[in-house]
């Protein structure tokens, strides 16, 4: 192409309406959700960027798919075209359709995990964290040194720390019932893994003869990133890449909120015969039967050809470009973010922005609230709320204070996002005079969705 300007490859077809707040509506809606956005009603919130999750907007031919939704309880055709579209990029001998990423590793790990365990991964996803835990297992982040370090510039920061693995093996490998590997890892800033880490890590899987299972929620923005930035990759299709990754892995879990561009669904796959039938035992309990899971037949046709179109070089090239546009800009204007700029998200450094707030005053959440109030942007906080409360019951800083600016998937326009760097430089220019917060009600797990918050 001769014009350098990368554009939708889309154009809109049916439009939801925004909702636009005063400063004084959205001060009196942060109040009675206790400071924590997750209590908002998501009508108050004028640019949604909570999550990528579920939240991207299906193309014609999706909906399309679900008119062909096959509602039949038993061996529907909709689940043989979803095990297909499965299969062409994850080829594992076993495919087991979940509501969603988390069911599939609720039934992964207590079919794995159990007291005594220890369950090695990049960074862990608050879920899947939450779940190797809640079976009695510990879960144990092994990311790579740069990736602690937001302003770093590095390729794959979302490489596993190979020789730490390599000695968490050593003493413990008959204690390891699998070792994860989260692609793109999405708590360490929606950075990529390479090929090469990948082959690294099975090999030292193989020496202790450990399975290796992919989190593989963001795949193909993985894929893409490998494609541009690994040597030897940039002639390889990322449909390809993929199929290499899964070569990799004994098996995975999965959302379909993400990549695979559908509002709901997930699946669990593997090749071990044993395995699958432990899990296919679990899913009846409490997902439903093995050839629809939690979904329904039109869920599954819709996943299937969000799949097809999660793999498309234009649409790639559009989703990682426009994800850097954010990023870049925000950058510019020196606000500080994790780097190089992620898949699906833009994570501002809310302990380089606001160095006067204390880590366990929360400043990811006081920064997020502060977005939200300047101009109804609704982010996450990815830190110390997050992660700082330990199974122990003791409470410790996350290792990084973050909020996530995560970009549902063909879902905002570029002016959206122009919108969204003008209030982030209105909210820079106030940080200093940012309080931190103190935390009045959480619950015993998870507690970032329901805490209540007070200025400390
Ligand atoms: N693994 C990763 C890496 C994730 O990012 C998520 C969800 C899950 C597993 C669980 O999948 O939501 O379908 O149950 N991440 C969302 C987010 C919620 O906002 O990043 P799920």
């Amino acid at each position: 192409m001769p014009f350098r300007t990368i554009i939708e490859p889309f154009r809109i077809h049916s439009v939801e309406p925004l909702h636009l707040t005063t400063e004084d509506e959205r001060r009196h809606a942060l109040e009675a959700a206790g400071l924590n956005l997750f209590a908002l009603h998501a009508a108050d919130v004028l640019i949604d960027l909570l999550t990528d999750s579920g939240t991207g907007a299906m193309s014609r031919d999706q909906w399309a798919a679900v008119q062909h939704g096959d509602e039949s309880y038993a061996g529907s055709p909709s689940w043989y075209v979803f095990l297909e579209a499965v299969q062409e990029l994850f080829p594992f001998r076993h495919v087991i359709p979940t509501h969603q990423g988390r069911a599939a590793e609720r039934i992964l790990f207590s079919a794995l995990g159990g007291p005594g365990k220890v369950v090695p991964n990049n960074t862990h996803f608050d879920t899947t964290r939450a779940n190797v835990e809640f079976s009695g297992a510990e879960a144990v982040d092994l990311p790579v040194a740069e990736a602690l370090e937001p302003s770093l510039v590095h390729p794959f920061k979302g490489n596993v720390d190979v020789e730490a693995l390599e000695r968490l093996l050593a003493e413990r490998g008959a204690d390891v019932p699998a070792v994860m590997v989260t692609i793109t890892n999405n708590s360490g800033g929606g950075q990529p893994v390479s090929l090469a880490n990948l082959r690294a890590v099975r090999s030292v899987c193989d020496r202790h003869g450990v399975p290796l299972f992919l989190d593989a929620c963001r795949f193909a923005e993985n894929a893409w990133f490998v494609r541009e930035r690994e040597e030897g990759q940039a002639d390889r299709s990322v449909a390809d890449i993929v199929r290499e990754f899964a070569s990799l892995a004994d098996g995975m879990t999965m959302s379909a909120k993400k990549d695979p561009l559908a509002n709901i669904g997930g699946w669990l796959a593997c090749d071990d015969d044993t395995l699958a039938e432990r899990c296919r035992n679990l899913l009846v309990l409490t997902e439903g039967f093995p050839t629809y899971g939690g979904l329904a037949g039109r869920d599954l046709e819709a996943i299937a050809q969000g799949l097809r179109e999660a793999v498309d070089h234009e649409y790639l090239r559009y989703r990682i470009r426009s994800t850097a546009y954010l990023g870049e800009a925000l950058a510019r204007e020196g606000i500080p973010v994790v780097q190089p700029i992620g898949g699906h998200a833009v994570y501002l450094d809310a302990r380089a922005l606001l160095p006067h707030v204390p880590p366990l005053e929360y400043p990811g959440q006081a920064l997020a609230a502060e977005l939200y109030l300047a101009g109804g942007i609704r982010g996450c906080e990815i830190g110390s709320v997050m992660f700082g409360r330990r199974p122990d019951g003791s409470e410790q800083p996350a290792a990084m204070e973050l909020v996530r600016l995560a970009i549902p998937r063909r879902t905002y326009t570029q002016s959206h996002i122009d919108y969204v760097i003008e209030v982030c430089v209105e909210v820079a220019r106030r940080a200093p005079s940012l309080r931190g917060l103190r935390i009045v009600e959480e619950p015993e797990t998870l507690r970032h969705f329901t805490a209540r918050f007070a200025h400390a």
